[in-house]
């Protein structure tokens, strides 16, 4: 019974000693991407002129390794001579490279990293997700429609899936998108590379919010409905119009839907049990907003039997 612990802490220390010493966790700020099996200069920043080399923190030199001055080099590269560089002048640490191999990507490229991006209006924000198993951090920037570069955006995995937000301020929300937006992503795994960059337009990525404030009225045999645009919709509503789709259960359980475009009301028969409502941009995306939560009228109901 009393050796449970001890077990436990040596599996524990076992486990932290297994995983790789250079594992990535935030993208390095200076790294090199070389071609599998071709050579690889790694030079110094520094006034030394003769350097020591560490490769992940061990000082051992490989027989592929050629070190002179403040460079070395790194004859036909594989993924053992892969990781983190380090020069040094005795203990004083110099300057960090982060060598990696070019991945080379499948046939199809992007399709399988299952890259997606949505914005809930004309903002010029979005979000992106993607997935690259066995890749750990990525960072991505984005061409604004002026053409000017935004910054990097940094983002670590979890289980090789990927999330950030973007934000173009020069994104006009009136003009005609008459140039694809462009996202350049690279990621690093801890021993490959990878590169590649979307183009998309806005119009076709924008997924609004539920609309919001649906409200129920009971009046005689009718029910009114009146609900506002989602708060992230831009104004105004003549130019940012929205196509609204409301869903009913009639008395027999059944679902009726309903397309209505420039209103923000309209009336069902009474006896439906609950209401939700969906929006989507007209012009642009085919994409439906998520439903709003089912509303029941019921509780809105002020007299009358409840139909059953
Ligand atoms: C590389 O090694 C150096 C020296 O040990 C360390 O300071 C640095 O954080 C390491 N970089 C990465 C990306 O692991
Ligand atoms: C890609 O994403 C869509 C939805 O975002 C999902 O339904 C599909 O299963 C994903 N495909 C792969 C290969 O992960
Ligand atoms: C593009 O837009 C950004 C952000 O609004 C601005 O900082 C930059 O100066 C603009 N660049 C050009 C070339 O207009
Ligand atoms: C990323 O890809 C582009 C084009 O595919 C290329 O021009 C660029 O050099 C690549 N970046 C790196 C760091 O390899
Ligand atoms: C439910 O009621 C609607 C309208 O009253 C009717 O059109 C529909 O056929 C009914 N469905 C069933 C399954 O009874």
């Amino acid at each position: 019974m009393h050796h449970q612990p001890s077990k436990m802490l040596l599996l524990v220390g076992l486990l932290l000693c297994l995983t790789p010493a250079h594992a990535l966790t935030t993208f390095p700020p200076k790294f090199q991407v070389g071609e599998l099996d071709e050579d690889v200069v790694v030079k110094c920043n520094t006034a030394v002129p003769q350097v020591t080399w560490t490769l992940n923190g061990e000082l051992e030199p490989m027989a592929e390794l050629f070190a002179e001055g403040r460079t070395l080099t790194i004859l036909g590269l594989d993924l053992p001579a892969t990781g983190n560089y380090s020069c040094w002048a005795g203990s004083v640490l110099l300057d960090t490279t982060y060598v990696v191999v070019r991945s080379t990507p499948p046939a199809g490229k992007e399709e399988g990293m299952n890259i997606s991006c949505q914005a809930e209006s004309y903002s010029g924000s979005f979000r992106c997700s993607w997935r690259v198993p066995r890749f750990s951090v990525f960072r991505a920037r984005l061409t604004r429609s002026n053409g000017s570069f935004g910054e990097w955006v940094h983002v670590a995995g979890r289980h090789g899936r990927f999330s950030a937000s973007f934000t173009d301020p020069s994104f006009c929300p009136f003009a005609e998108e008459l140039h694809p937006l462009q996202l350049h992503l690279e990621g690093l795994s801890d021993n490959s590379f990878l590169n590649f960059t979307i183009h998309f337009f806005i119009r076709d990525i924008v997924q609004p919010d539920p609309p919001q404030k649906l409200t129920v009225r009971q009046q005689g045999n009718q029910l009114y409905l009146a609900w506002a645009p989602p708060a992230s919709w831009p104004l105004p509503k003549s130019y940012f119009a929205l196509l609204y789709r409301l869903q009913y259960e009639l008395p027999n359980g059944t679902q009726a839907d309903k397309d209505l475009e420039g209103v923000e009301e309209t009336s069902l028969p009474a006896g439906t049990r609950r209401v939700r409502i969906s929006c989507r941009d007209p012009y642009a995306s085919p994409t439906w907003s998520p439903w709003s939560a089912w509303q029941d009228v019921v509780a809105a109901q002020q007299r009358g039997p409840v139909a059953r």
